[in-house]
């Protein structure tokens, strides 16, 4: 058995517990909080990423409300080099019980980080700081000076020393007047915690078993406990309601847009940019106001995005201009839905790239245009008003407004072909499977359903016929 009567840590390993169990009843939502997106991803994950740039040994996340949703949400985690980890809080009896419920599946020889799955915006080097304070046997407390401190826990100091924390509705008017709070985090030794959470009572005015107890009991057993402050109150912002939610959001966002900046993107207004994922921009990116990029997107050297424009997991090759209210929705990266756009392109504005879109250099996009599950070779134009759905586009084919290609027979979806220069006359239904030969011509209006021979001049239309002299029926 280990012995838990020594503070040792000999591994020196970062156990991370996240208390998720809370209701979150003032989201007002039946999704459980901490499943709630922050810049497209749910709370709760931004926290596990943060455990993960800790290399963190384990992770425990506490769940309670909601706890199936929470744990099939976070599945697909594993596997990200550490061992995660589900325990169940039920009923919720307060933070020191929530933690309790991680101690059977807590190493003795580690050092414990606990985090709440709601404060998402906690920094990983914030983190590894408290660590160090706590440097394998101290109790090391996240706090923070705010103005107004009501409803957290109180710092109670002695001179320098730190003697308990006094949660709000315990704390005597006196106590009320601290303005340093606990921030809800803190690291110390396993082996210290299993002990203390053992002595938790809920003699205390909510009748809860309150985790920052054990501040006491630290104190009673000459541990010192210090005290990591931080001034940045945006680390230690809990999500309590749809509000706080789109104050981190708006928070994280202009984060976000001043680190692209600093990289050199360009952009109209950095209050008016949304990235859900990660962007990565070459060299002279420009991105005009209420851009929205989810997922995986790249923007090549000199690229330009107009406003209004939503890109998801795409690449878009230097030089290319996506005009305004254009909106490309790529697969995931790696997928054959992932969407290219080549060298020198011009999209939009109104055009609609969708999975599997693949455009080769010099393309021309334009309004009102539908690309999906296709490839346009270098300089292929479809300029307005188009559908291209499982077609193969040669190079410098000209594709002419109003046409589509039929590619789905109610029951299988087909392909078509359309080879080098060949061009396509306006409002053309094309019938896949078929194949336009290169360099030949399709007449507008035709509907073709056979393949075409390389060269010549197609129609499929009825024959123009005029009667003379028309006398229109009368009353
Ligand atoms: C707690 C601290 C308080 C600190 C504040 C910072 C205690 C007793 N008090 O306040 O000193 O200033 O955080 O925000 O710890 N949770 C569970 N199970 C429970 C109760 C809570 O998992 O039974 C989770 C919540 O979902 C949340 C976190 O623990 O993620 C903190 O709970 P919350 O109720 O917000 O904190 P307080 O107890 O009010
Ligand atoms: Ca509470």
């Amino acid at each position: 058995m280990a012995d838990i009567s020594k503070n040792s840590t000999a591994s020196g390993a970062v156990d991370v517990v996240i208390m998720a169990a809370g209701k979150g009843t003032r989201m007002k939502s039946r999704l459980p909080k901490v499943l709630h997106l922050l810049a497209g991803r749910a709370l709760l994950s931004h926290v596990v990423d943060t455990a993960a740039q800790l290399s963190a040994r384990q992770v425990v996340v506490i769940s309670g409300h909601g706890a199936a949703e929470v744990e099939a949400a976070l599945a697909t985690a594993t596997g990200a080099g550490f061992d995660l980890s589900f325990v169940r809080q039920e009923p919720q009896l307060g933070t020191g019980h929530a933690v309790q419920q991680a101690v059977p599946v807590l190493r003795d020889d580690g050092i414990v980080v606990v985090l709440s799955g709601d404060v998402p915006l906690i920094r990983a080097e914030t983190l590894r700081d408290l660590i160090a304070t706590c440097g394998g046997d101290k109790l090391a407390l996240l706090t923070i000076d705010f103005a107004d401190p009501t409803g957290y826990g109180r710092i109670v100091r002695q001179g320098a020393a730190v003697q308990a924390i006094v949660e709000q509705k315990d704390a005597s008017a006196e106590q009320r007047a601290i303005t340093e709070v606990y921030s809800g985090m803190m690291a110390l030794p396993a082996n210290q915690l299993k002990r203390w959470l053992a002595r938790l009572d809920k003699n205390n005015a909510q009748g809860e078993y309150y985790l920052t107890d054990i501040v006491k009991f630290a104190v009673a057993d000459g541990v010192p406990v210090l005290a990591h402050k931080i001034n940045d109150p945006l680390q230690v912002a809990g999500v309590n309601s749809p509000l706080q939610l789109a104050e981190l959001e708006r928070a994280w966002q202009l984060r976000t847009a001043r680190e692209l900046m600093e990289q050199g993107v360009r952009l109209a207004d950095p209050a008016r940019l949304d990235v859900r994922g990660a962007l990565h921009c070459a060299q002279d990116v420009a991105i005009d106001v209420n851009c929205v990029f989810e997922g995986e997107v790249s923007l090549g050297e000199g690229v330009k995005i107009g406003a209004n424009c939503v890109i998801a997991n795409a690449a878009i090759g230097a030089g290319t201009v996506i005009h305004p209210f254009t909106h490309i929705e790529g697969g995931k990266p790696g997928s054959k839905d992932f969407i290219e756009v080549g060298a020198g392109a011009l999209i939009g504005p109104f055009a609609r790239l969708r999975p599997g879109a693949r455009l080769g250099a010099e393309v021309h996009i334009g309004n009102f245009v539908e690309v999906k599950n296709s490839t346009l070779a270098k300089g292929a134009k479809a300029n307005h008003l188009a559908y291209l759905g499982d077609a193969t586009v040669g190079e410098r084919v000209n594709f002419g407004a109003g046409s589509i290609t039929a590619n789905y027979d109610g029951a299988f979806k087909h392909r078509t072909v359309i080879e080098a220069d060949a061009h396509i006359g306006s409002n053309c239904v094309l019938v896949a499977p078929v194949t336009i030969g290169a360099g030949g011509t399709v007449g507008g209006g035709s509907t073709i359903t056979k393949d075409t021979p390389a060269g010549a001049l197609s129609v499929a239309r009825g024959k123009q016929l005029s009667i003379a002299n028309w006398k229109r029926p009368t009353k």
